[in-house]
């Protein structure tokens, strides 16, 4: 996924954001991340998304252009069909 591929669909939230607010805000707890633009806060499809940039965050970990996130889709449109398997089902299970 690039940096400018949404991450909360519900609140149109980007890789690019999350990454910065984790980088300069440091939130001590994953829910924190929800500060960033109401991400999380609709659907839910997009929170363990946001555990992994926090716990990546925490980790000192430097995200460059055309670098994803460990466990994220390579691809916007892959990241896409699994929240529409997932709004579908209505399972957590059901991500990627
Ligand atoms: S996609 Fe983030 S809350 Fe729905």
């Amino acid at each position: 996924m690039k940096l400018d591929d949404w991450i909360c669909y519900c609140y149109h939230v980007p890789l690019r954001k999350l990454l910065l607010f984790a980088r300069r805000e440091k939130p001590l707890r994953a829910s924190q991340m929800s500060q960033c633009l109401g991400a999380g806060t609709g659907c839910g499809w997009c929170i363990p998304i946001l555990k992994k940039i926090h716990a990546e965050s925490t980790a000192e970990a430097t995200f460059e252009e055309g670098q994803s996130v460990p466990g994220l889709p390579e691809t916007a449109e892959e990241y896409a069909q699994a929240r529409r398997r997932y709004l579908a089902s209505g399972d957590e299970k059901n991500q990627f």
